[in-house]
């Protein structure tokens, strides 16, 4: 199975003793299983949230991968999360989570008071082996809704990160026009 979290490991060299803030945009606003000294709602810009990316490990299996996001850059576009200031050593953890094809790349992070800082964010490009890239969102919803792996149910991804969205204040129609799909399926 694909595995980043080596060259991951190689890519940055982290001062041990100084702590780096982590933008988070899918599971990790809700799912924070990691320890952090804060953390504050931000976003970055220049990039679109999509469910386009496969999960082989958490939300599906290697012979039926889920569907998790992952960032497309999109001029104009801006990206509400969650920016968490940790001490690199948490990396190992974080590193091991999101090893299915994403590289963490340094991104200037936007706090809601507008001042700015620079981050690390987990990416999976399009050239990564677990890609699935774009479909219709019906097509999306539908895929979530009968995908699971050893985190839980596709479904429970979705809906959570839609919550947490609601609870920073932020919309995504991308998110959001998934979660409706998938409400309309179960009436
Ligand atoms: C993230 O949340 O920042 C990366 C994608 C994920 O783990 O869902």
């Amino acid at each position: 199975m694909l595995d980043t979290s080596e060259e991951n490991r190689r890519r940055h060299s982290l001062d041990p003793h100084q702590p780096v803030w982590l933008f988070g945009y899918g599971s990790l606003i809700y799912k924070a299983d990691f320890p952090y000294l804060e953390r504050q709602p931000a976003y970055i810009s220049g990039w679109a949230r999509r469910f386009w990316q496969g999960s082989h490990d958490h939300r599906g299996t290697p012979d039926q991968p889920g569907r998790v996001v992952t960032l497309i850059e999109t001029p104009g576009h801006r990206c509400d999360g969650m920016a968490y200031r940790i001490t690199p050593n948490v990396f190992e953890h974080l590193d091991h989570r999101e090893k299915n094809g994403y590289l963490r790349l340094r991104q200037t992070l936007t706090f809601n008071d507008g001042h700015t800082t620079d981050g690390l964010v987990y990416i999976a490009s399009e050239d990564n082996a677990a890609f699935l890239g774009p479909a219709d969102e019906a097509d999306i919803a539908r895929h979530i809704a009968g995908s699971h792996g050893p985190s839980g149910s596709n479904r429970d991804y979705l809906v959570q990160l839609a919550e947490a969205l609601r609870a920073i204040d932020a919309h995504d129609e991308h998110v959001f026009n998934l979660e409706r799909h998938l409400q309309e399926m179960n009436r």
